[in-house]
C-alpha cells in the first residue's frame, strides 16, 4: 500500500491518500492540544499508544456488530483506514458526570448516571465545536434525521461493549467523544480514534485519571498513565 498525497492535518493525526482511492492511511502524532488548541504540548509515545489501542478497540466494536473504518495496523502509527467523509458532529457518552457536564451544570464530578446521555457538537473549530441538538444538526444540514439515530444507535452500543471491556481492566468508562463517517455508498461507520485522547478512563478503584485530564488539568505522570492504560488494555485483551 503506498502512502502518497496528505489530504488532511488535524490537531493529533495526519491522514494521506493511497493508491487506492477506497482507502486512507491515518498517522498518530505525540502532538496533544486542550482548550480547542490554546494549549499545546507533547506526550511522548502517544501516537503509537492511540493507534495501536483504537484499533483493537475498533476490532471489538466490529465483533460486536458496529461497523468501522478500520482496515488493518501498517505500523506503530500508522493505520490503513476506509475512505470516509467525516459527518461534522462530536457524539459525546458520559456515563459519570465529570468535565464540561460538571461545569456546565454546576455539579460536582463523579455523579454516576442511572442511564448513559448522549450529546452532540458541531466539529468545526472555528466556532469552538458548540453544543447542539438534533434539531439544529437536521436544519444545518450536517446529517438526515436516519444518519442521526444510527449514530446514535451505534454510539449506545459503543459505551455498552466499551463500558464492559473496561470493567474487565479495573478501569471506569466515566465518558467519550466518538465520530462518524459516511462511505461513498452512504453507509455510516465508526471513525476517528478511540483512546486516552478522547475518553475519561478512571481507575475503579482509586478514581486515579488514566487519561487525557492528566495533560489537561497539569496533573503530571502523563506519560506513565498512558502506558499504564495501555498496559491495562493488553493484559486483558487477548488476541
Ligand atoms: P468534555 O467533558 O470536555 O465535554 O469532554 C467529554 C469527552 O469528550 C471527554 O472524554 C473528552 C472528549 N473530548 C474529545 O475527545 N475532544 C474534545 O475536543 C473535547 C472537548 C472532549
Ligand atoms: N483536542 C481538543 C483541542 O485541542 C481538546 C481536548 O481534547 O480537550 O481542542
Amino acid at each position: 500500500m503506498q502512502k502518497l498525497e496528505q489530504v488532511y492535518e488535524g490537531k493529533a493525526k495526519k491522514v494521506f491518500q493511497t493508491d487506492d482511492p477506497e482507502l486512507y492511511i491515518v498517522d498518530y502524532k505525540d502532538d496533544a492540544t486542550a482548550f480547542n488548541g490554546l494549549k499545546k504540548g507533547t506526550i511522548v509515545g502517544k501516537g503509537v499508544i492511540n493507534n495501536q489501542m483504537t484499533n483493537r478497540l475498533m476490532a471489538k466494536m466490529e465483533k460486536a456488530g458496529i461497523p468501522t473504518h478500520f482496515v488493518k495496523e501498517l505500523s506503530q502509527r500508522e493505520t490503513l483506514v476506509k475512505k470516509v467523509s467525516i459527518v461534522p458532529l462530536e457524539v459525546i457518552i458520559r456515563n459519570i458526570s465529570a468535565g464540561s457536564f460538571a461545569k456546565r451544570y454546576g455539579v460536582e464530578e463523579g455523579i454516576v448516571f442511572d442511564a448513559p446521555t448522549i450529546e452532540f457538537s458541531y466539529k468545526n473549530d472555528d466556532l469552538g465545536d458548540p453544543l447542539l441538538n438534533t434539531y439544529h444538526a437536521l436544519a444545518l444540514k450536517l446529517a438526515t434525521r436516519e444518519e442521526v439515530e444510527t449514530i446514535e444507535k451505534y454510539a449506545f452500543a459503543v459505551n455498552e461493549v466499551l463500558k464492559a471491556f473496561w470493567a474487565e481492566c479495573g478501569v471506569t468508562l466515566v465518558d467519550f467523544k466518538l465520530e462518524f463517517g459516511k462511505l461513498s455508498d452512504g453507509t455510516i461507520v465508526l471513525a476517528d480514534e478511540i483512546s486516552p485522547d478522547t475518553c475519561r478512563l478512571w481507575d475503579s478503584k482509586t478514581h486515579e485519571k488514566l487519561d487525557k485530564d492528566r495533560f489537561r488539568r497539569d496533573l503530571g505522570g502523563v506519560e506513565d498513565a498512558y502506558a499504564e492504560i495501555m498496559n491495562r488494555l493488553l493484559s486483558h485483551d487477548a488476541d
